[in-house]
């Protein structure tokens, strides 16, 4: 029996029923930090979010964050080489050049200035209860808080609103950024009477969070993580050390067994099939069994994802200029809504 615990198909909600009656009318901007290679948990929660939109023939946006990085750390380290993993790692999975604008925000000045008007319309107070920021703090690289990382949610309402995206597809995490960001919207409109700015909607995935090697979210700085692009080799041996527990017979138990239950999950996304009736088959098996038939399933899927990335990376040039197109594009979009938020602030000298 197919249940639906691990579906990431699409169902009918009146937001879903609007996007695919009229695409057109509809443009999405997401993004990631240049921090490292993307990994299953980014495509389950959001790539494959951003692909089939692109494919339904939503506008789309691609920001790479490169000031973000900063939030967390002193050095943005080897940042070209991790831009350009970041461009691969998003053609591999499907997203196209021809049909999506990808760049980075530090290449868009327009894109910038529009964090000091927006800065203007947010409390000090409203900054310091965000609960995303107060957990990356937790985890943050740096003995003192930068006042970029304090304020960096803002920079993200000016990385979605210069081309006024409606949509944004993006992890449960970045939440209360898509709310300060309505909030940006709204007091802007509010106080200088334009209608410039839409609302934006978060388009969540009906995957269940994955899980990375040690039982704690995956994540690209935590060494848990089963990157798009690692070898079949590796693959293997980052499921072989994967946590599990105690327990000899497999059950899908997600409140009681969560790290067999992550690899469950995994497996049936990649099968896709109900993470249960993967259980049942490995039963009595084990967890060895249960670690083979994942890692299977998963160099299976990736299999064609991988070969794509292969055969985009020997050729540098190529992501270069679609990097540099990007941001020409980004640019222009930029520009016009700078123009249009310094004539409504009457700053238009
Ligand atoms: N903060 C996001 C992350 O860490 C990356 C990001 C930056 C982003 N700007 C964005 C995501 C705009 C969506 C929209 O994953």
């Amino acid at each position: 029996m197919h249940t639906d615990s691990a579906d990431t198909t699409v169902h009918p909600t009146p937001l879903e029923e609007r996007i695919t009656q009229d695409p057109a009318r509809f443009r999405i901007l997401t993004g990631d930090r240049p921090t490292g290679r993307l990994h299953l948990g980014h495509y389950f929660g959001t790539l494959h979010n951003r692909v089939r939109l692109q494919n339904l023939g939503v506008e789309t946006f691609v920001i790479i964050a490169d000031y973000q990085v900063l939030t967390d750390r002193d050095l943005a380290d080897d940042l070209t080489g991790h831009v350009e993993e970041l461009v691969l790692d998003h053609f591999a999975v499907g997203v196209d050049p021809a049909r999506s604008t990808i760049f980075t925000h530090s290449a868009v000045p327009a894109l910038n200035q529009l964090l000091l008007p927006f800065l203007s319309l947010v409390s000090v107070a409203e900054l310091s209860r965000n609960p995303t920021v107060k957990d990356e703090i937790a985890h943050s690289r740096q003995a003192a808080v930068s006042g970029l990382m304090f304020t960096y949610p803002v920079h993200q309402a000016a990385d979605i609103l210069f081309c006024k995206a409606g949509l944004v597809p993006v992890g449960r995490d970045q939440l209360p950024h898509l709310e300060l960001t309505r909030t940006v919207a709204r007091r802007f409109n509010e106080r200088y009477g334009a209608g410039i700015f839409p609302e934006p909607e978060a388009l969540l995935s009906r995957a269940p969070v994955l899980l990375g090697t040690d039982g704690t979210k995956m994540s690209k700085g935590r060494g848990n993580a089963i990157a798009l692009a690692a070898s079949p080799d590796d693959t293997a041996r980052l499921i072989r050390g994967a946590k599990t527990d105690a327990e000899r017979h497999i059950h899908y138990d997600p409140e009681r067994r969560p790290e067999v239950s992550s690899l469950l999950l995994l497996a049936a996304l990649c099968q896709d099939r109900a993470p249960e009736e993967i259980a049942d088959e490995i039963g009595a098996l084990g967890s060895a069994a249960l670690k083979k038939v994942v890692t299977e399933s998963v160099n299976e899927y990736l299999a064609p994802v991988r070969a794509r990335r292969a055969e985009y990376a020997r050729d540098r040039a190529q992501v270069r200029r679609v990097l540099r197109e990007g941001n020409e594009r980004a640019r222009a979009v930029a520009d016009a809504t700078l123009a249009e938020v310094r004539t409504a602030m009457n700053s238009d000298y």
